[in-house]
């Protein structure tokens, strides 16, 4: 389904950093600029994933028990799992149908006195309306949060995932865009939140006096291992952000002919770093997913679930704060959504017979 793709350069990088790399955090310190620089921010902090560096951002932020944080419906479980380890309470806002994420009017009728905190997702690439979210936050005076774990490489009118609201996640997870096995970060623009979240990102150290604990804050630090094969896969982005949108294409192209199929959105205002492609059945194929994936695998071909609506699930569904009436689209997109392949090393043979085996499913 999914795998990185390494080459000299990071294998050499990496050697080097475990032969003298072990005094210090010199490849952190390396790629926290640099990653920065990139989105246009003035900080990055390197996280050891980036659920932590959501984490890490909420607690910053002073986000606490009977705090609410609208999220998406439709999210992987690590943009609303962090809600609940500070104990404030997820709140599901429904999706769109042409961007698959965050509709800025279910987030503004979700909003209460007790909202702190809105986080946005990128899904699979996808950028959300931005601009109506901007105002929104900017009208109640509550911070927007992008998670742009799936997002790297996309761009919004220009601009990079990564450079909205307050604070912005990236994941170097195994299966993402660049790797460092596990890894995240945290990019943001305010110099006191910097401070704050640095300093809670290891023990709550203080400066001043060493091993003198402040505060009891986690450990959320990245290894300088981690650091130095990120810095070497940071230094491909384009190349890696270039394939794959390749890959993405090559599937558009083989199933262009078939109607009422929907892709990873791009548009004149959105670049899609495609990090996965994904693909939403239109209603005429009377497809879901759990059938497709079923058939998909007869033929020998992988297939995951469009991310589940939160509120659907056991983790979630106590907080009564999501559901089918409320967030229609969400559950009606997920139940005909899937992801394909999206590893580095598929050859155009394989995207093609997989392509084939999505025909086949649909009768085409
Ligand atoms: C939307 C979203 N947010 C957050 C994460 C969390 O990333 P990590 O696995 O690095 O903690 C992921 C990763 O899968 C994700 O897809």
């Amino acid at each position: 389904m999914a795998g990185p793709w390494i080459t000299e350069h990071e294998k050499k990088t990496v050697v080097e950093m475990m032969e003298c790399g072990w005094d210090n955090y010199d490849y952190v310190e390396k790629f926290e600029p640099a990653f920065a620089a990139w989105h246009d921010r003035k900080y990055c902090l390197m996280t050891s994933c980036c659920t932590h560096a959501i984490h890490l951002l909420l607690l910053s932020l002073g986000i606490e028990e009977g705090d609410e944080v609208i999220v998406p419906e439709c999210t992987w479980t690590a943009t609303a799992a962090p809600v609940t380890y500070q104990k404030a309470t997820p709140v599901f806002a429904d999706i769109n149908h042409e961007d698959w994420c965050l509709d800025p009017q279910s987030v503004e009728r979700k909003i209460t006195g007790k909202t702190k905190a809105i986080i946005v997702v990128d899904l699979y690439g996808n950028m959300p309306a931005m601009d109506s979210l901007q105002v929104i936050s900017k009208k109640y005076d509550i911070p927007l949060i992008e998670d742009a774990a799936e997002a790297l490489g996309s761009k919004y009118k220009g601009i990079r995932a990564g450079k909205f609201g307050l604070g912005a996640v990236h994941s170097f997870h195994r299966t993402k865009t660049i790797t460092t096995g596990e890894g995240g970060a945290l990019l943001l623009d305010e110099g006191e939140l910097y401070q704050r979240a640095k300093f809670l990102r290891d023990h709550g150290r203080s400066a001043e006096i060493p091993y003198h604990i402040l505060e009891a804050a986690p450990k959320y630090m990245p290894s300088n291992l981690q650091a130095s094969l990120g810095l070497a896969q940071f230094q491909r982005v384009c190349e890696l952000v270039e394939r794959k949108r390749y890959l993405l294409h090559r599937y558009k192209e083989n199933l262009l002919d078939i109607e009422d199929l929907a892709f990873n959105v791009e548009t004149d205002e959105v670049y899609n770093g495609a990090w996965a492609t994904t693909i939403v059945f239109g209603k005429s194929h009377k497809m879901t997913k759990q059938k497709a994936i079923e058939k998909l695998a007869v033929l020998n071909v992988p297939a995951r679930p469009f991310f589940y609506p939160l509120s659907s699930l056991p983790a979630y569904k106590h907080y009564k704060t999501g559901s089918r009436e409320e967030n229609p689209n969400a559950y009606d997109i997920s139940s005909r959504g899937i992801t394909l392949s999206c590893h580095y090393k598929l050859t155009d043979k394989q995207i093609d017979f997989m392509c084939e085996a999505v025909r086949k499913i649909l009768g085409q």
